[in-house]
């Protein structure tokens, strides 16, 4: 501004001085002009006019920002009282247009946090609601059949110990849902530590697979582990990686056990690590697959079968693995069910 006013001084008394040359001694304003040129010297003449055109450009100019600053001033209180959806007109390219650029950014994320923050609430609410109701799904079932035996109401012993069973089928029900929901919670509200070690893929996954030999063997049912030749590392919280890959395998035995077959396999690809967790049988609806990565979620036919999940493990193993800038997926098609996590190798040392 000060910069403009100084310009429009020295132009105004260059033009001034060729209006004198070239008017001078023929008209009015010439003839003035002479004769200060006369009396005072031609440069005070041209000392006054500079400063008389420097302080007029200059408030003019003045008067436009500041009018302009009060345009910002009453938008910055409208956003202070939370109208988030108030902006300043962009008016200049200097630093006061950039001041209100960077105004209308500050307004537009802190519309955004405020959102994304109340999205947050509404999925807490949505979780303590259906926590509630599937808490309340077999507590309720173990107090029924414990009054029933408090209350003496049963035939022999035989229907006594059928009750006792049912009440602690319900009890451990209970438990694993608690349990799970502590580990849901923990893993997405950020209650966890994720300690990033260097970690042994295939190690991982012999040991893990080796670990589950006896409950695949109660479910008649045997894993095939391909593996590369060399090995693989990635950088990730062990402990962590373990529960994904768990629920995966627990998953695949669950609901692949006419398939008699889980697959392990391990490549690795463009730096990329790829586990995939294969199971045969039935397939899962392709209307259910976008789905079932959600908390709760569960295919409508594992819900009526009672097979006792929570519908939160694959949730807890897509949050961990989002922990580590991985992804996970579930292809599943003619009677092939695959969940693939991928994530980036670590290069050899
Ligand atoms: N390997 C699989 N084969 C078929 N269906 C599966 C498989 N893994 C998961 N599902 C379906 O996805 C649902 C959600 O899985 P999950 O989050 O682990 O919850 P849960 O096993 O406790 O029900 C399961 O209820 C089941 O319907
Ligand atoms: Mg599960």
């Amino acid at each position: 501004m000060f910069l403009t006013s100084i310009v429009i001084a020295v132009v105004g008394v260059f033009l001034l001085l060729m209006i004198a040359s070239f008017v001078s001694g023929y008209s009015l304003p010439g003839m003035i002009l002479t004769r200060l040129y006369n009396t005072v010297g031609p440069y005070v003449v041209a000392i006054i006019t500079g400063i008389i055109l420097f302080t007029i450009s200059f408030f003019i100019l003045t008067q436009r920002s500041i009018r302009y600053l009060e345009e910002i001033n009453i938008a910055l209180k409208n956003i202070s009282q939370g109208n988030l959806e108030t902006r300043v007109n962009i008016k200049s390219r200097d630093e006061l247009g950039e001041l209100a650029q960077n105004i209308n950014l500050m307004a537009e994320q802190l519309k955004q946090l405020i959102e994304e923050e109340r999205n947050a609430e509404k999925t807490k609410n949505e979780l303590v609601t259906s926590v509630s109701h599937d808490l309340r799904t077999p507590l309720t079932s173990i107090l029924g059949y414990l009054g029933l035996i408090v209350n003496d109401k049963y035939k022999d012993e035989l229907v006594l110990r059928y009750y006792i069973d049912i009440a602690y089928n319900k009890a451990q029900t209970l438990k694993k849902l608690i349990d799970e929901l502590f580990e849901f919670t923990k893993i997405s509200y950020g209650g966890i530590k994720v300690n990033l070690d260097r970690i042994n893929i295939v190690e991982l996954l012999e040991q893990l697979a080796e670990e589950f030999v006896p409950i695949l063997d109660e479910n008649g049912m045997e894993y095939r582990l391909t593996l590369p030749e060399n090995k693989i590392y990635v950088k990730a919280d062990g402990g962590l990686l373990v529960r994904v890959f768990e629920n995966l395998l627990s998953n695949a035995i669950t609901y692949g056990k006419e398939g008699k077959y889980v697959d392990i396999q391990l490549e690795n690809e463009n730096n990329e690590t790829i586990v995939s967790i294969i199971n045969y049988g039935e397939t899962i609806p392709e209307m259910d697959l976008k789905y079932i990565f959600d908390r709760f979620y569960r295919v409508e036919k594992s819900r009526s079968q009672d097979t006792g999940g929570t519908g939160l493990g694959l949730s807890i193993a897509k949050n961990i693995v989002e922990l580590h800038e991985g992804k996970i997926t579930a292809f599943s098609q003619n009677g092939k069910t695959m969940f693939q996590v991928k994530l980036k190798s670590l290069l050899e040392e």
